[in-house]
């Protein structure tokens, strides 16, 4: 099939098929194991030339597994172009480490997970690039904070954990009229949810260990772009200038495991979507639970812009119970679901953000970011759904 015939098959049938390897005709992709690859003069010349991605050099600037995977994301994303790094950290680290200097600023969502938080308030400042935290489903606020030196806004899709969905539309109009790029984690989402690209983002990072791996066991992340502000090499431009400088490359099994994730993303995040609908109308009904955070709800603040944007509502909601302990308890006391970091695999993983995810978050700023003490953070796995109502029902008896 050509390139032109792949991109406009439906999303499903691109999420399954990639082509056979040429040679061996290998339905599954070879895994290259390889940190370094062998010249011959004719390469040595090649690489003097400047064909650096062409032919392979060594594994921290790039690997056939790597590219594989590159490749598939580009067409689940619908993007132009695609870096695939050790995980999601790394893409977001990258990906602002290759595009921002000294001098810029950068305006970001004040509700992002807290260690990118973190590297925007603490690790990048010392870098001389300041970031001004705003609430960016307030598009008045997003506008007031845009500085001359303003060079990307910065937010998550769905923003972990309170489940924020912003106004894409309306800041993508804002940000570009002014320049500026917008850049968004669409790790909560998942590209079968939600494709920022579609909507006029410019770039999209996204930890592939979750919902893309899907099995708990590998870790990775993406970046692509699509964008009509940055120049069409800029993918190949980080690569060279920050992904081989600051290390952090995607080890060749990974990028097979991601790839093979990929081929059933669709078919789990539809199942999870629905077990997380069927948790989020349970726990809203529950006598001890005090509030639900479920962009499919109509109790939830974005609940109207998710439906515009997003056919699903995505596997991940938040509920809030008394107060951190009790959440413990409850966590504890679960047999089927576990507790424990992570989200996006094919179990129900459960944690209490205020005191995990977000243990290093000051608490003017977690108050800031709406994180409570008592809320619990589920990622809906793909048990059948009546198995998990009774595992929260017999937890929830235990406070
Ligand atoms: C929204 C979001 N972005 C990025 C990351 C970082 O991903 P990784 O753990 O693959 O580095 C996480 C991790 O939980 C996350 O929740």
């Amino acid at each position: 099939m050509d390139n032109e015939k792949r991109k406009k098959l439906t999303l499903d049938s691109r999420m399954v098929f990639y082509p056979p390897e040429p040679g061996s005709m290998s339905i599954s992709d070879p895994i290259y194991m390889a940190s370094n690859f062998q010249y011959t003069e004719e390469i040595y010349n090649r690489v003097l030339d400047g064909a650096r991605k062409e032919v392979n050099i060594y594994s921290r600037c790039g690997n056939p597994s790597e590219y594989k995977f590159e490749e598939q994301m580009i067409y689940i994303e619908n993007g132009d172009s695609c870096l695939a790094v050790a995980s999601g950290m790394a893409a977001i680290a990258i990906t602002l480490f290759g595009l921002l200097k000294s001098g810029d600023h950068i305006v970001s969502d004040w509700t992002t997970y807290s260690t990118t938080h973190e590297f925007l308030d603490h690790r990048f400042t010392d870098f001389g690039v300041e970031t001004t935290f705003v609430d960016s489903s307030n598009i008045e606020m997003v506008r007031q904070a845009i500085r001359p030196n303003t060079k990307a806004i910065y937010f998550e899709t769905i923003a972990n954990p309170t489940m924020k969905i912003s106004d894409i539309e309306a800041i993508v109009k804002l940000g570009h009229d002014k320049g500026i790029i917008v850049i968004c984690d669409n790790t909560f989402a998942s590209p079968y949810v939600f494709r920022p690209l579609d909507w006029g983002v410019d770039i999209v990072v996204e930890s592939a260990t979750k919902f893309i791996g899907g099995h708990n066991d590998a870790l990775g992340g993406v970046i692509v772009v699509k964008s009509k502000l940055l120049p069409p090499d800029i993918i190949e431009k980080i690569r060279w200038s920050t992904l081989t400088k600051l290390g952090g490359a995607l080890s060749p099994f990974n990028a097979w495991l991601l790839l093979r994730g990929i081929q059933t993303l669709h078919v789990r995040v539809e199942r999870m979507c629905s077990n997380a609908m069927i948790l989020a109308k349970y726990l809203e009904s529950h006598p001890k639970v005090q509030k639900v955070w479920y962009p499919g709800l109509p109790s939830h603040p974005q609940h109207e812009i998710a439906r515009k944007l997003m056919p699903k509502f995505g596997a991940m909601l938040c509920f809030e119970i008394s107060d951190e302990r009790a959440a413990v308890r409850v966590l504890d006391g679960l047999e089927l679901c576990t507790f424990g970091a992570s989200l996006g695999g094919v179990r129900t993983t459960t944690q209490v953000p205020s005191t995990m995810a977000f243990l290093d978050v000051p608490p003017e700023q977690k108050k800031l970011m709406n994180i409570r003490d008592g809320m619990i953070r589920i990622s809906a796995g793909l048990e059948d759904p009546q198995d998990l109502i009774a595992d929260f029902e017999q937890a929830l008896k235990k406070i």
